[in-house]
């Protein structure tokens, strides 16, 4: 049987709100991003991921949807995006959609009607429980901040939210609302998109007990994760959605997963299982995590990274498959994370795509990672838009007394309006993202960081990842090949090997700032060796020690 088309893919993420803005009201927009079809296509991505462009009070982002079915004014309209869409299918680049089922806006009629004093079939479409002597029914604590329950005078009942208090969780337990989601995504599978991310998928389906958690997350809240993640049923529904939707359509679907293991991941992406194509991992999001989780200004152990994608390369090889992601919407800019983004941008930044881009899996680019944008340092936090930021700060200042300073420290670091800065398209006002002033400000780096600096010059960051993109196309190993991590104990250095029949991938990384010796284990044999990529001018070979400059990375294909 043949490889299913996602197995070589790679998507580049769009955020819409960022992207461009083709009408200046200061927000990105479809028209914007058709505009920008050219672009994606010279990447060479395949596929573009956006993020939720439907109508929405915008508390999230977006991530908070009161109308499933409508285009969200700011972006355009329907018919803009069915232009998008029959131009990209032109270019030959297939477009997914953001599913975000796990809640609704407070804002959707579903919800509203919910909320009526006089009960109605839409009661049951949320999860409303009584209060616990007084108080929230149980202890669980919203990824936002504060409890994820709220109550409502006019049913005299808690609704259940696990993002902010206007997200209030769809009840999936009731087959009327699974039936209405698989309704909607018929009519955007009609339309002709193909395939969906879906948000937080793996919190659907809720342990009914809604026990208090045990597990204290950021020395005050506990987390919902035991209550709410992987749950009893979520591999029920997901089979569910598949053999009613999802089967009748030749589509790419990942599902986004905190809180997930390999185990659990093999279960959602195997295909046998009939449920998913693969899942958004998060474990490599968190080898800079301490007891405040994200929030700090922690460099990660080299070590701790190759455990965990060594671990998720391994585990997933036979059965299930691997998402590859750095970035995204909600993570800082991984050059600012894991890189270097004074001195060794350019170096760290390739270095970092050519890990993450020869392993087994489907690479995702978020947008601008291909140029090596880095994070940025607002000096207020009046300059930030971001709900989970905005609670962070107000619950680090104003009810924990950390200094100001303190918290945008953190902020800087970790913060996801890091990567929600606009687009750097050039070096004009606005980085040629809009003439109006953006929604968020821009980073003023763009002046040196853009777009048109890079697609003519082939040393460029864009080029690099272009090549990148190009060798999945152009050797199977990359798809295939078994991984191997090799040097497991080097402190700087993380390479591994992708062994073919006849052939190996052999990948090495620099982490460090400094030259470093790279020898290659003696049982690693080879008649003949050619240098695929490389961030360094060089073609020195692997018969001798190489002296490995800053951040280096090179990739042989070992025959
Ligand atoms: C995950 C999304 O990526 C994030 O942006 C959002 O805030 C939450 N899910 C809630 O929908």
């Amino acid at each position: 049987m043949s490889e299913p088309w996602w197995k070589k893919s790679v998507v580049y993420q769009v955020y819409p709100q960022s992207f461009k803005d083709s009408n200046n009201d200061g927000v990105g927009d479809i028209r914007g991003i058709i505009e920008k079809l050219p672009y994606i296509k010279r990447l060479g991505a395949d596929v573009i991921w956006l993020n939720p462009i439907y109508e929405s009070p915008n508390v999230d982002n977006g991530y908070d949807i009161s109308d499933y079915r409508a285009i969200q004014k700011r972006y355009g309209t329907m018919e803009d995006f069915e232009e998008l869409l029959g131009k990209a299918h032109e270019l030959g680049i297939r477009i997914i959609m953001d599913l975000v089922v796990n809640h609704t806006s407070d804002q959707h009629k579903w919800f509203k009607e919910s909320c009526k004093a006089e009960k109605n079939k839409y009661r049951d479409y949320y999860i409303w429980k009584d209060g616990k002597n007084g108080k929230e029914p149980n202890n669980w604590g919203s990824s936002f901040g504060g409890s994820t329950w709220e109550y409502k005078d006019s049913v005299g009942k808690y609704y259940l939210h696990l993002f902010a208090k206007e997200q209030p969780d769809l009840n999936w337990e009731n087959e009327e609302v699974r039936n209405e989601v698989y309704d909607v995504m018929r009519f955007w599978l009609d339309k002709g998109i193909d395939g969906f991310r879906m948000d937080v998928i793996n919190l659907i389906s809720k342990r009914q007990e809604f026990k208090d958690g045990t597990e204290i997350r950021d020395n005050s809240f506990a987390s919902y994760y035991e209550g709410a993640s992987n749950g009893p049923r979520v591999h029920e529904f997901l089979h569910e959605m598949n053999e009613k939707v999802l089967s009748k359509y030749n589509l790419i679907t990942v599902g986004e997963t905190p809180n997930t293991t390999t185990e659990d991941a093999i279960k959602y992406s195997a295909a046998s299982r009939e449920e998913l194509n693969m899942v958004f991992q998060f474990e490599h999001m968190h080898v800079d995590y301490d007891e405040n989780r994200k929030w700090n200004i922690m460099r990660p152990k080299l070590s701790d990274l190759k455990k965990v994608l060594s671990k998720w390369q391994e585990r997933l090889a036979e059965e299930g498959w691997n998402s590859l992601y750095w970035n995204n919407h909600d993570q800082a800019r991984v050059v600012s994370r894991f890189g270097d983004d004074g001195k060794y941008r350019i170096e760290s930044a390739k270095m970092l795509g050519t890990l993450l881009h020869m392993m087994q899996g489907t690479p995702y680019v978020y947008q601008g990672e291909e140029l090596a944008m880095t994070n940025v340092h607002f000096d207020s936090i009046e300059d930030y838009k971001d709900i989970e930021i905005l609670n962070r700060y107000h619950e680090l200042v104003d009810l924990k007394g950390k200094d100001p300073s303190y918290a945008l420290s953190v902020i800087h670091a970790k913060g996801r309006d890091n990567a929600r800065t606009p687009m750097q398209w050039d070096n004009s006002e606005n980085a040629g993202f809009s003439h109006s002033e953006p929604w968020i400000k821009v980073n003023p780096n763009y002046v040196d960081i853009n777009a048109q600096k890079q697609i003519d010059d082939e040393n460029s960051v864009f080029n690099y990842y272009r090549k990148l993109i190009q060798l999945r196309k152009d050797y199977d190993i990359i798809t295939s090949g078994r991984y191997e991590l090799i040097l497991k104990d080097d402190s700087d250095i993380f390479a591994y090997l992708r062994k073919g029949e006849n052939e190996t991938l052999l990948t090495i990384c620099n982490f460090t700032n400094r030259e470093t010796i790279f020898r290659l284990p003696e049982n690693i044999k080879y008649n003949s060796y050619e240098l695929l990529i490389g961030n360094y001018e060089n073609n020195n070979g692997i018969d001798a020690d190489i002296k490995l400059k800053p951040y280096e990375a090179r990739v042989y294909l070992l025959k």
